[in-house]
Protein backbone atom coordinates (compact mmCIF):
# COMPACT_ATOMS: atom_id res chain seq x y z
CA UNK A 1 0.00 0.00 0.00
CA UNK A 2 1.19 3.61 -0.65
CA UNK A 3 2.42 5.29 2.72
CA UNK A 4 0.46 8.31 3.70
CA UNK A 5 1.61 11.97 3.48
CA UNK A 6 4.28 13.64 1.11
CA UNK A 7 7.37 12.06 3.43
CA UNK A 8 6.22 8.72 4.24
CA UNK A 9 8.68 7.10 1.70
CA UNK A 10 11.38 9.50 2.04
CA UNK A 11 14.58 7.60 1.86
CA UNK A 12 16.99 10.68 1.01
CA UNK A 13 18.30 11.30 4.66
CA UNK A 14 17.61 10.51 7.89
CA UNK A 15 17.44 14.04 8.55
CA UNK A 16 13.96 14.47 6.72
CA UNK A 17 12.40 13.06 9.84
CA UNK A 18 9.57 15.14 12.19
CA UNK A 19 9.32 15.39 15.56
CA UNK A 20 6.76 12.81 17.12
CA UNK A 21 4.43 14.11 19.58
CA UNK A 22 5.08 13.02 22.24
CA UNK A 23 9.07 14.86 21.70
CA UNK A 24 6.75 18.15 20.87
CA UNK A 25 5.28 17.78 24.13
CA UNK A 26 8.56 17.82 25.86
CA UNK A 27 9.67 21.05 23.58
CA UNK A 28 6.38 22.39 24.33
CA UNK A 29 6.73 22.22 27.94
CA UNK A 30 10.61 23.44 28.25
CA UNK A 31 11.53 25.66 30.84
CA UNK A 32 13.78 28.39 29.24
CA UNK A 33 16.11 31.54 29.28
CA UNK A 34 18.67 32.97 26.92
CA UNK A 35 21.14 30.48 26.69
CA UNK A 36 23.87 33.48 25.55
CA UNK A 37 23.63 34.77 28.88
CA UNK A 38 23.59 30.65 29.78
CA UNK A 39 20.82 31.20 31.41
CA UNK A 40 18.80 28.73 29.21
CA UNK A 41 18.23 25.84 31.96
CA UNK A 42 16.98 22.93 29.22
CA UNK A 43 20.19 24.05 27.02
CA UNK A 44 22.12 23.43 30.57
CA UNK A 45 20.65 20.34 31.29
CA UNK A 46 21.09 19.00 27.88
CA UNK A 47 24.93 20.26 27.93
CA UNK A 48 25.29 18.31 31.07
CA UNK A 49 23.53 15.30 30.29
CA UNK A 50 25.74 14.98 26.86
CA UNK A 51 28.93 15.59 28.83
CA UNK A 52 28.03 12.96 31.71
CA UNK A 53 27.15 10.43 28.83
CA UNK A 54 30.65 10.81 26.83
CA UNK A 55 31.98 11.10 30.63
CA UNK A 56 33.39 14.30 29.07
CA UNK A 57 33.69 17.39 31.34
CA UNK A 58 31.59 20.00 28.65
CA UNK A 59 29.46 20.07 25.73
CA UNK A 60 28.25 23.18 23.99
CA UNK A 61 24.61 22.79 22.10
CA UNK A 62 24.81 24.31 18.63
CA UNK A 63 22.66 24.90 15.48
CA UNK A 64 23.85 22.09 13.27
CA UNK A 65 26.66 19.77 13.00
CA UNK A 66 28.42 21.93 10.49
CA UNK A 67 28.77 24.74 13.34
CA UNK A 68 30.24 21.83 16.02
CA UNK A 69 32.58 20.59 13.66
CA UNK A 70 33.63 24.00 12.36
CA UNK A 71 34.15 25.35 16.07
CA UNK A 72 36.41 22.38 16.57
CA UNK A 73 38.52 22.92 13.81
CA UNK A 74 38.73 26.54 14.69
CA UNK A 75 39.64 25.01 17.95
CA UNK A 76 42.57 22.98 17.20
CA UNK A 77 44.16 24.75 14.21
CA UNK A 78 45.76 28.26 13.41
CA UNK A 79 45.70 29.50 9.92
CA UNK A 80 48.17 27.60 7.79
CA UNK A 81 48.02 24.35 9.67
CA UNK A 82 47.27 20.99 7.93
CA UNK A 83 44.27 18.96 8.75
CA UNK A 84 44.67 14.90 8.13
CA UNK A 85 41.18 13.58 6.81
CA UNK A 86 39.65 11.34 4.60
CA UNK A 87 38.67 12.42 0.90
CA UNK A 88 35.43 11.42 1.65
CA UNK A 89 34.87 13.26 5.01
CA UNK A 90 31.84 15.40 5.46
CA UNK A 91 34.24 18.44 6.94
CA UNK A 92 36.14 18.15 3.41
CA UNK A 93 33.31 17.34 0.86
CA UNK A 94 30.00 19.32 2.01
CA UNK A 95 30.68 22.27 4.46
CA UNK A 96 31.26 24.66 2.03
CA UNK A 97 35.14 24.94 1.91
CA UNK A 98 34.74 25.51 6.18
CA UNK A 99 38.38 24.52 6.80
CA UNK A 100 39.49 26.92 4.24
CA UNK A 101 37.31 29.30 4.70
CA UNK A 102 36.74 30.21 8.51
CA UNK A 103 40.72 28.48 9.92
CA UNK A 104 42.61 29.24 6.81
CA UNK A 105 44.12 25.47 6.83
CA UNK A 106 44.77 22.96 4.21
CA UNK A 107 44.13 19.33 3.93
CA UNK A 108 46.62 16.02 4.13
CA UNK A 109 43.58 14.12 1.98
CA UNK A 110 43.70 10.19 2.75
CA UNK A 111 42.36 7.84 0.26
CA UNK A 112 40.90 5.08 3.02
CA UNK A 113 38.62 2.12 2.90
CA UNK A 114 35.08 4.18 2.51
CA UNK A 115 36.27 6.80 4.49
CA UNK A 116 38.42 5.00 6.94
CA UNK A 117 42.13 5.81 7.00
CA UNK A 118 44.74 3.89 8.84
CA UNK A 119 47.27 4.60 11.93
CA UNK A 120 49.98 3.94 9.38
CA UNK A 121 48.34 6.21 7.08
CA UNK A 122 48.43 9.03 9.67
CA UNK A 123 52.18 8.43 10.77
CA UNK A 124 53.16 9.17 7.15
CA UNK A 125 51.39 12.41 6.51
CA UNK A 126 52.23 14.26 9.55
CA UNK A 127 54.51 16.61 8.29
CA UNK A 128 58.46 17.71 9.39
CA UNK A 129 58.63 20.48 11.35
CA UNK A 130 60.27 22.39 8.67
CA UNK A 131 59.50 26.26 7.18
CA UNK A 132 58.48 24.67 3.98
CA UNK A 133 55.84 22.46 5.13
CA UNK A 134 52.38 23.59 6.62
CA UNK A 135 52.15 22.52 10.70
CA UNK A 136 50.00 19.26 11.12
CA UNK A 137 47.73 20.21 13.75
CA UNK A 138 44.40 18.22 13.61
CA UNK A 139 43.13 14.47 12.71
CA UNK A 140 39.63 14.11 12.37
CA UNK A 141 37.69 10.68 11.93
CA UNK A 142 33.78 10.63 10.88
CA UNK A 143 32.09 7.23 12.29
CA UNK A 144 30.01 6.71 10.83
CA UNK A 145 31.43 7.73 7.78
CA UNK A 146 28.26 9.02 5.72
CA UNK A 147 29.97 9.18 2.26
CA UNK A 148 30.92 5.31 2.58
CA UNK A 149 27.89 4.25 3.28
CA UNK A 150 27.29 4.42 7.14
CA UNK A 151 30.24 2.03 7.33
CA UNK A 152 31.95 1.89 11.04
CA UNK A 153 35.42 2.28 12.07
CA UNK A 154 37.58 -0.46 13.68
CA UNK A 155 37.69 0.73 17.53
CA UNK A 156 41.48 -0.63 18.00
CA UNK A 157 42.60 1.41 14.39
CA UNK A 158 40.77 4.80 16.77
CA UNK A 159 43.27 3.93 19.08
CA UNK A 160 46.30 3.42 17.44
CA UNK A 161 45.42 6.79 16.01
CA UNK A 162 44.80 8.75 19.10
CA UNK A 163 47.98 7.27 20.16
CA UNK A 164 49.82 8.75 17.47
CA UNK A 165 48.17 12.12 17.86
CA UNK A 166 49.27 12.48 21.61
CA UNK A 167 52.75 11.16 21.21
CA UNK A 168 53.15 14.09 18.01
CA UNK A 169 50.89 16.61 19.62
CA UNK A 170 48.08 16.46 17.12
CA UNK A 171 44.73 17.14 18.38
CA UNK A 172 42.18 14.73 17.39
CA UNK A 173 38.32 14.82 16.51
CA UNK A 174 35.34 12.85 15.93
CA UNK A 175 32.47 13.58 13.32
CA UNK A 176 29.91 11.81 15.34
CA UNK A 177 27.07 12.87 13.21
CA UNK A 178 26.26 9.44 13.35
CA UNK A 179 28.31 8.04 16.44
CA UNK A 180 24.85 6.87 18.21
CA UNK A 181 24.67 4.53 15.24
CA UNK A 182 28.12 2.88 15.54
CA UNK A 183 27.36 3.04 19.55
CA UNK A 184 24.17 0.88 18.41
CA UNK A 185 26.46 -1.68 15.67
CA UNK A 186 28.85 -1.69 17.94
CA UNK A 187 30.56 -3.06 21.34
CA UNK A 188 31.99 0.26 22.53
CA UNK A 189 30.30 2.88 25.15
CA UNK A 190 29.82 7.03 24.63
CA UNK A 191 32.39 6.79 27.05
CA UNK A 192 35.26 4.61 25.96
CA UNK A 193 35.16 7.56 22.67
CA UNK A 194 34.98 9.97 25.20
CA UNK A 195 38.34 9.12 26.99
CA UNK A 196 39.81 8.28 23.06
CA UNK A 197 39.22 12.27 21.32
CA UNK A 198 39.89 15.32 22.32
CA UNK A 199 36.51 17.03 21.36
CA UNK A 200 33.55 14.93 19.56
CA UNK A 201 30.85 16.49 17.87
CA UNK A 202 27.15 14.40 17.99
CA UNK A 203 24.40 15.33 16.27
CA UNK A 204 20.30 15.16 17.68
CA UNK A 205 19.15 15.91 14.22
CA UNK A 206 19.95 12.51 12.09
CA UNK A 207 19.08 9.23 13.02
CA UNK A 208 17.75 10.65 16.37
CA UNK A 209 15.13 12.55 15.41
CA UNK A 210 14.63 16.16 16.94
CA UNK A 211 14.00 18.46 14.58
CA UNK A 212 17.27 20.69 14.95
CA UNK A 213 20.66 20.31 17.05
CA UNK A 214 24.24 19.45 17.74
CA UNK A 215 26.23 18.97 20.58
CA UNK A 216 30.26 19.43 20.86
CA UNK A 217 32.10 17.48 23.37
CA UNK A 218 35.27 18.25 25.25
CA UNK A 219 37.41 19.77 28.28
CA UNK A 220 35.99 22.51 30.45
CA UNK A 221 39.14 24.49 28.52
CA UNK A 222 38.32 23.77 25.56
CA UNK A 223 34.42 24.10 25.39
CA UNK A 224 34.79 27.78 27.04
CA UNK A 225 36.53 28.70 24.21
CA UNK A 226 34.66 26.79 22.12
CA UNK A 227 31.49 28.86 23.38
CA UNK A 228 33.23 32.28 22.15
CA UNK A 229 34.07 30.59 18.33
CA UNK A 230 29.95 29.63 18.27
CA UNK A 231 29.20 33.22 18.75
CA UNK A 232 31.46 34.66 16.64
CA UNK A 233 29.99 32.23 13.88
CA UNK A 234 26.36 33.52 15.02
CA UNK A 235 25.28 30.43 16.37
CA UNK A 236 25.01 32.22 19.91
CA UNK A 237 21.26 31.22 20.04
CA UNK A 238 18.44 32.74 22.64
CA UNK A 239 15.75 30.96 24.02
CA UNK A 240 16.95 27.11 22.58
CA UNK A 241 15.79 25.54 25.48
CA UNK A 242 12.72 24.29 23.37
CA UNK A 243 15.13 22.85 21.02
CA UNK A 244 17.37 21.27 23.42
CA UNK A 245 13.97 19.44 24.85
CA UNK A 246 13.76 17.68 21.94
CA UNK A 247 17.39 16.91 21.98
CA UNK A 248 17.23 15.70 25.67
CA UNK A 249 14.22 13.48 24.23
CA UNK A 250 15.83 12.25 21.76
CA UNK A 251 18.91 10.87 24.07
CA UNK A 252 16.40 9.45 26.30
CA UNK A 253 14.07 7.74 24.14
CA UNK A 254 15.70 7.31 20.38
CA UNK A 255 19.05 5.55 20.53
CA UNK A 256 17.65 2.22 20.98
CA UNK A 257 15.78 2.53 18.17
CA UNK A 258 18.09 3.16 15.50
CA UNK A 259 18.32 -0.95 15.58
CA UNK A 260 15.56 -1.09 13.89
CA UNK A 261 16.44 1.43 11.32
CA UNK A 262 19.37 -0.87 11.11
CA UNK A 263 17.19 -3.45 10.07
CA UNK A 264 15.58 -1.84 7.83
CA UNK A 265 18.74 -1.12 5.51
CA UNK A 266 19.93 -4.47 6.06
CA UNK A 267 16.37 -5.83 4.21
CA UNK A 268 16.74 -3.40 1.48
CA UNK A 269 19.76 -3.74 1.39
CA UNK A 270 18.88 -7.81 0.37
CA UNK A 271 16.08 -6.66 -2.04
CA UNK A 272 18.52 -4.20 -3.98
CA UNK A 273 21.21 -6.60 -4.41
CA UNK A 274 18.76 -8.95 -6.55
CA UNK A 275 17.90 -6.17 -8.56
CA UNK A 276 18.85 -6.52 -12.36
CA UNK A 277 20.15 -3.16 -12.99
CA UNK A 278 21.95 -2.63 -9.70
CA UNK A 279 25.77 -3.41 -10.39
CA UNK A 280 26.85 -3.29 -6.56
CA UNK A 281 25.76 -3.01 -3.52
CA UNK A 282 27.29 -1.73 -0.10
CA UNK A 283 25.86 -3.95 2.50
CA UNK A 284 24.72 -1.33 5.50
CA UNK A 285 26.05 -2.20 8.31
CA UNK A 286 24.02 0.95 10.00
CA UNK A 287 21.44 2.86 8.34
CA UNK A 288 22.91 4.01 5.10
CA UNK A 289 22.72 2.02 1.97
CA UNK A 290 24.69 2.72 -1.09
CA UNK A 291 24.33 0.69 -4.46
CA UNK A 292 25.38 1.12 -8.20
CA UNK A 293 23.93 1.34 -11.25
CA UNK A 294 24.81 -0.44 -13.60
CA UNK A 295 26.72 1.81 -16.68
CA UNK A 296 23.60 2.24 -18.74
CA UNK A 297 21.40 3.76 -16.27
CA UNK A 298 20.81 7.10 -15.57
CA UNK A 299 20.78 8.19 -12.13
CA UNK A 300 18.54 11.25 -12.88
CA UNK A 301 15.90 9.16 -14.58
CA UNK A 302 15.96 6.35 -12.19
CA UNK A 303 15.45 8.80 -9.41
CA UNK A 304 13.05 11.11 -10.97
CA UNK A 305 10.53 7.74 -11.53
CA UNK A 306 10.87 6.28 -8.24
CA UNK A 307 9.94 9.85 -6.99
CA UNK A 308 6.77 9.55 -9.08
CA UNK A 309 6.19 6.05 -7.54
CA UNK A 310 6.75 7.86 -3.90
CA UNK A 311 10.05 6.87 -3.23
CA UNK A 312 12.50 9.07 -2.51
CA UNK A 313 16.62 8.75 -2.84
CA UNK A 314 19.54 10.87 -3.55
CA UNK A 315 22.11 10.49 -6.21
CA UNK A 316 26.03 10.23 -4.32
CA UNK A 317 28.02 10.63 -7.41
CA UNK A 318 28.62 8.81 -10.56
CA UNK A 319 26.15 5.74 -10.63
CA UNK A 320 26.28 5.72 -6.66
CA UNK A 321 22.27 5.89 -4.94
CA UNK A 322 21.83 6.55 -1.37
CA UNK A 323 18.72 5.29 0.97
CA UNK A 324 18.97 6.24 4.19
CA UNK A 325 16.33 4.44 6.63
CA UNK A 326 15.33 6.66 9.96
CA UNK A 327 12.06 7.36 12.33
CA UNK A 328 9.64 8.20 9.91
CA UNK A 329 10.35 5.05 7.67
CA UNK A 330 7.31 2.62 9.21
CA UNK A 331 7.38 -0.68 7.88
CA UNK A 332 4.41 -0.16 5.57
CA UNK A 333 6.72 2.63 3.94
CA UNK A 334 9.95 0.06 3.20
CA UNK A 335 7.76 -2.47 2.04
CA UNK A 336 5.86 0.02 -0.65
CA UNK A 337 9.83 1.09 -1.59
CA UNK A 338 10.89 -2.59 -2.35
CA UNK A 339 7.70 -3.35 -4.04
CA UNK A 340 8.66 -0.29 -6.47
CA UNK A 341 12.05 -1.11 -6.61
CA UNK A 342 11.27 -4.40 -8.01
CA UNK A 343 8.87 -3.16 -10.43
CA UNK A 344 11.41 -0.61 -11.94
CA UNK A 345 13.73 -1.91 -15.23
CA UNK A 346 16.22 0.54 -14.66
C1 LIG B 1 28.87 12.97 8.84
C2 LIG B 1 28.20 14.30 8.92
N1 LIG B 1 28.79 15.28 9.62
C3 LIG B 1 28.23 16.50 9.75
C4 LIG B 1 27.02 16.77 9.16
C5 LIG B 1 26.48 18.17 9.25
O1 LIG B 1 25.30 18.27 9.93
P1 LIG B 1 24.31 19.51 9.68
O2 LIG B 1 23.51 19.17 8.48
O3 LIG B 1 23.51 19.53 10.94
O4 LIG B 1 25.13 20.74 9.51
C6 LIG B 1 26.35 15.78 8.42
C7 LIG B 1 25.06 16.07 7.78
O5 LIG B 1 24.43 15.24 7.18
C8 LIG B 1 26.97 14.52 8.30
O6 LIG B 1 26.41 13.53 7.58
Amino acid sequence: MRPEGVFAADFRSDTVTRPTKEMLEAMWSAPVGDDVFQEDVSVNALEEKAAEMFGMEAALFCPSGTMTNQVAIKLHTQAGDEVICDEKAHIYNYEGGGIAFNSGCSVSLQRGNLGRFSAEDVLRSIRPDDVHSPRTALVALENTVNKGGGVCWDFLEMKKIGKICRENKLAFHLDGARLFNALVAGNESAVDYGKLFDTISICLSKGLGAPVGSLLLGDRERIKKARRWRKVLGGGMRQAGYLAASGAYALDYHIGRLKEDHRKARILGEEVARLPFVKQVIAPETNILLFELEDKAVPRDFLERLKEKGVQAVSFGGQLIRMVTHLDISENALQYAIEQLKSMKA
